[in-house]
């Protein structure tokens, strides 16, 4: 036995950019951004900090379970950098919801982080050390991009998204990918102060190589969804809908015309929101769950890519 989802949140920062927005002050334009990415807007956090939304979308997916923040025994945060280095956002945000459990902390995996969480929150409700676990993704990316560069800055958004598990039968299995390469996407942290020898300057920006990105993506994803069919016999059809990690609507279109399926299996939102990072794929479930499309006995092929350079693809059936 390991869990279900029983609830979905989400937070979208309220300062909405567009690509016309962007084109004010970069050398970029709308009809670029849309048609290499699918991405429209973005939101971007101003006077809001990463556990606002963090608490924000967290409340919403309590609620949507319909259970106590106190009876949450298991509290994951991912994210690419809280607002503080040190205490782990967990901690806060466990303070600030009225989460009292030990089992808490604040983990980095990349755009992967939601699915990362997923797998460890697996081994808690195998174990039986876990019956209400809450996975809170927040992404903050508009901290983390170089605002001149505009080869990267137009991809990103901020939000936050959160589940709530409880114990069932919903979570069928997870195959996780890392290989280790960093050159071509990577965040390196800012030179300190330390007054023993010279360093150069070094600020804390995104770089990525969009094509080697784009490529490893789409071919590893590939890999992982069809090795996750085959090991449960399924075919490409079989699950009800793919939920992509929202990077690139060229990359979604590309796996979906490899599994010869139709758009409406791969929900995207990625044009109001760009690519918020771990946050993509909750941010994304609480869209659906709260429209209305996810039915009782819904099968979701979660399939997930990122810096590490990771991915991953997990089958759960939606037994809410
Ligand atoms: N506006 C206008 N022109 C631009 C822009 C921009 N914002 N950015 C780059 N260009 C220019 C380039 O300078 C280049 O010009 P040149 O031909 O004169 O040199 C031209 O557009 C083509 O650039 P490419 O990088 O070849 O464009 P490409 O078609 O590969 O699209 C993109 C770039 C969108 C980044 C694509 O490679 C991509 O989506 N890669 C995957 C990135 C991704 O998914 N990352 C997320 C995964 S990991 C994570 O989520 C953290």
């Amino acid at each position: 036995m390991s869990f279900n989802i029983t609830g979905t949140g989400s937070c979208h920062p309220k300062k909405l950019v567009t690509n016309d927005d962007l084109a004010g002050f970069l050398d970029t334009n709308d009809e670029w951004i849309r048609t290499r990415t699918g991405i429209r807007e973005r939101r971007i956090m101003t006077d809001e900090s990463l556990l606002d939304i963090a608490v924000k979308a967290s409340a919403e997916a309590i609620a949507d379970a319909g259970v106590s923040a106190s009876e949450i025994d298991l509290l994951i945060f991912s994210t690419l950098q809280g607002d503080y280095i040190s205490p782990s956002t967990a901690c806060l945000l466990s303070k600030k919801l009225g989460i009292n459990c030990s089992s808490q902390f604040d983990m980095n995996m990349g755009c992967s982080g939601f699915l990362f969480a997923l797998d460890i929150a697996d081994s808690y409700f195998k174990s039986k050390k876990a019956k209400k676990a809450l996975i809170v993704c927040a992404e903050a990316m508009s901290k983390l991009v170089d605002w001149s560069d505009r080869s990267t800055c137009v991809l990103f958004g901020d939000g936050a998204g959160a589940v709530v598990l409880e114990s069932g039968n919903g979570f069928k299995d997870i195959s996780l990918t890392v290989n280790g390469e960093y050159e071509h996407l990577y965040v390196q942290k800012a030179s300190g102060n330390i007054p023993f020898f010279e360093q150069p300057e070094q600020k804390a920006f995104l770089k990525m190589d969009g094509q080697e990105i784009y490529i490893f993506a789409v071919s590893s994803i590939i890999r992982e969804i069809s090795s996750m069919l085959e090991k449960h016999s399924m075919t490409a059809s079989d699950p009800d809908y793919y939920i992509f990690h929202q990077a690139n609507i060229r990359i979604i279109d590309s796996a979906r015309k490899k599994l010869r399926q139709s758009g409406e299996k791969f929900p995207v939102n990625l044009d109001r929101y760009g690519n918020t990072s771990s946050a993509s794929i909750p941010m994304l479930l609480d869209e659906m769950n709260r429209e209305g499309k996810l039915k009782k006995g819904d099968i979701l092929m979660l399939c997930t890519f990122g810096a590490g350079l990771t991915t991953g693809a997990c089958i759960i059936e939606w037994n809410k």
